[in-house]
């Protein structure tokens, strides 16, 4: 029987970080508000001629220092983005290339706030029936270039970054279980309208924004993300209290406590990265990884659980022995 394992983590913020105070001077709001309703203190923006590509390069490379691995290595590629640098080829494809990487299968996923989740499911099944070894699995995002700046409901939330994680044939586990799941009814409350085959001439006069209906995406993400933890402990057959760490995704502090009180884990066992990093779409999850990780948190052996909920509606969870 062989598993997916992560063998190494990366992750990567753009060096500009935008403050809620600095916020204050471009839209109507106030840092008491944004702080009280999302936890979120600031938020990292790319610079103009950094792509989604550069920002995926830097954690990349980062995890494949921690995995001990070479890009030579690399078999798979599968990168989750809402922002690609271009409409094709893939951002994967040009993150093949900056690494050197020749053959390899190489693709996007676009599950927007899931597309972590997203890439690693489909890489774990690759790497766990034989069709990789050695899996870079990157989400990565730059959305500040789809936020309207004059929208302060959705401009103070959002920020720009990338996370990856390399997934490796291995015989102990692993990647214990992941859970996809989608329902296209809601695409009304959380979307960017305009698109290339739809509404391209908005989209060339750069209004293709993300819109959203904040209240009624924070209801639906709440319940949900308390059904997918349940799926996800009874497909295993676990308790909650076997759950060393929960990685959530990192839209909004309060839908994280939300969560963790359904899962009865103190805030201490959570990795909460939304007051640095503001939500980052399909980055948020591996960036959160990443960060704890590297402080000693998670240590070899820990559970660990990761959920996310997104623009689709999207939403998933993944299971694993770190
Ligand atoms: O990652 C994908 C999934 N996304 C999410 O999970 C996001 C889910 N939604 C949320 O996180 C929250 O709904 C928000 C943070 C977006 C908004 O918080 P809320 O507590 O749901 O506020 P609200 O939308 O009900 O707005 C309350 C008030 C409104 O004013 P009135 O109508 O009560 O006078 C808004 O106009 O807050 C106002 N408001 C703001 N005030 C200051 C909205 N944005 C701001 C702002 N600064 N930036």
């Amino acid at each position: 029987m062989s598993y997916a394992r992560i063998t190494g983590t990366g992750g990567y913020l753009p060096a500009k970080a935008l403050t809620n105070a600095e916020l204050e001077h471009l839209v109507d709001t106030t840092d008491a508000w944004i702080t009280e309703r999302t936890g979120i203190k600031k938020r990292h923006i790319a610079a103009p001629d950094e792509t989604c590509c550069d920002l995926a390069e830097r954690a990349a490379r980062a995890a494949l220092q921690m995995a001990n691995r070479h890009p030579t290595d690399v078999d798979l590629i599968v990168l989750a983005t809402t922002t690609p640098n271009h409409v094709f080829p893939s951002t994967a494809c040009l993150l093949q290339q900056r690494l050197g990487v020749h053959g390899c299968a190489a693709f996007d996923i676009q599950a927007v706030c899931t597309g972590f989740i997203y890439a690693l499911g489909v890489a774990e099944r690759f790497v766990r029936t034989g069709g990789a070894k050695c899996a870079l699995v990157v989400g990565a995002e730059t959305l500040s270039r789809i936020l309207n700046w004059e929208d302060r409901g959705t401009c103070v939330l959002f920020g720009d970054g990338a996370g990856a994680v390399v997934l490796e044939a291995s015989d102990r586990p692993g990647i214990l279980s992941t859970h996809l799941h989608a329902d296209g009814r809601f695409a009304e409350l959380l979307n960017v309208p305009y698109g290339v085959s739809s509404g391209y001439e908005r989209l060339l006069a750069g209004e293709a924004f993300i819109q959203m209906k904040g209240n009624e995406v924070f209801k639906m993400a709440v319940n949900t993300l308390g059904r997918i933890v349940d799926e996800t402990l009874e497909h295993n057959q676990i308790d909650q209290a076997d759950i060393d760490w929960l990685i959530p995704h990192q839209a909004n502090i309060r839908i994280i406590q939300a969560t963790a009180r359904k899962l009865k884990m103190p805030m201490e066992r959570v990795v909460v990265t939304v007051e640095d990093h503001g939500n980052t779409s399909a980055a948020s999850i591996p960036l959160a990884l990443d960060v704890a990780v590297r402080d000693g948190r998670i240590r070899e052996g820990d559970m660990v659980m990761m959920e996310a909920f997104g623009g689709g509606f999207t939403w998933g969870s993944a299971l694993l022995r770190y």
